[in-house]
């Protein structure tokens, strides 16, 4: 997979894809990630890539030119399964919506800012609009952080055993149970015993149903 992240803040996405996971799936080759400075497509004067509104009001609106630059350059050098904005105003992410996108071959993601982007840049370039949840951030840098993540520790290889994306929270509609770890009895705070008891089908049975519990106590809402 290929993403292509098309950002006037560079500098402020940079850093989650260099450590952990997501470094890792990098140096494997399993994903490459390509950061386009939006202020390198435009021509004019200090850079500009936003201006007014037009029938006035308050906040800058990015411009079509700058990113139909880049994106016409992108998808004149390979194929995109998806042009993806990210906006408070999308699709709001969840795991389902990350699995699907995990089986992409190459995206764009393209970062909003001030009061979003020319509605011909939404008709014309883009295929999805997502958003991280109901809130509002000052860029979709930090989304498309967010997103990328969720994305690329589902791509084959990606995780190991120890770190496998199938125990996780969310992707079987569950909550993950409650894990412990060493010691065993912490100022008299004891991990449970069916833990300790090296019975795995009651230890599975065990999770399941602490999965369950916790599920229907925090997120009612996420059970089918
Ligand atoms: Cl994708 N962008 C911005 N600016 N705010 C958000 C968001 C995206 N998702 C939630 N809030």
């Amino acid at each position: 997979m290929r993403i292509d992240i098309i950002t006037v803040l560079p500098e402020l996405l940079k850093s989650p894809f260099e450590a952990s996971i997501m470094k890792r799936a990098i140096e494997k080759s399993l994903v490459s990630v390509h950061f386009h400075n939006l202020r390198d497509y435009t021509d004019l004067s200090y850079n500009q890539i936003d201006d007014y509104q037009y029938g006035g009001g308050a906040g800058m609106v990015m411009m079509i030119e700058p990113i139909d630059k880049c994106i016409t350059k992108l998808k004149s050098e390979r194929a995109y399964d998806h042009v993806i904005y990210l906006t408070p105003d999308g699709e709001t992410l969840n795991q389902k919506l990350a699995n699907s996108l995990s089986l992409s071959g190459h995206i764009i993601l393209l970062c909003g800012h001030y009061k979003g982007v020319d509605q011909r840049v939404r008709d014309l370039f883009i295929t999805k609009e997502i958003s991280i949840g109901d809130y509002v951030l000052s860029g979709g840098e930090l989304a498309a952080a967010v997103l990328s993540d969720t994305i690329i520790r589902l791509i084959p290889g990606v995780l190991n055993n120890e770190t496998s994306a199938l125990t996780d929270s969310f992707q079987d509609n569950l909550l993950s149970p409650p894990v412990f770890t060493r010691p065993s009895n912490y100022k008299g705070h004891k991990v449970p015993d069916i833990l300790l008891s090296g019975d795995s089908g009651k230890i599975e049975e065990w999770r399941e149903n602490e999965a369950q519990l916790r599920t229907q106590r925090l997120r009612p809402d996420i059970l089918e």
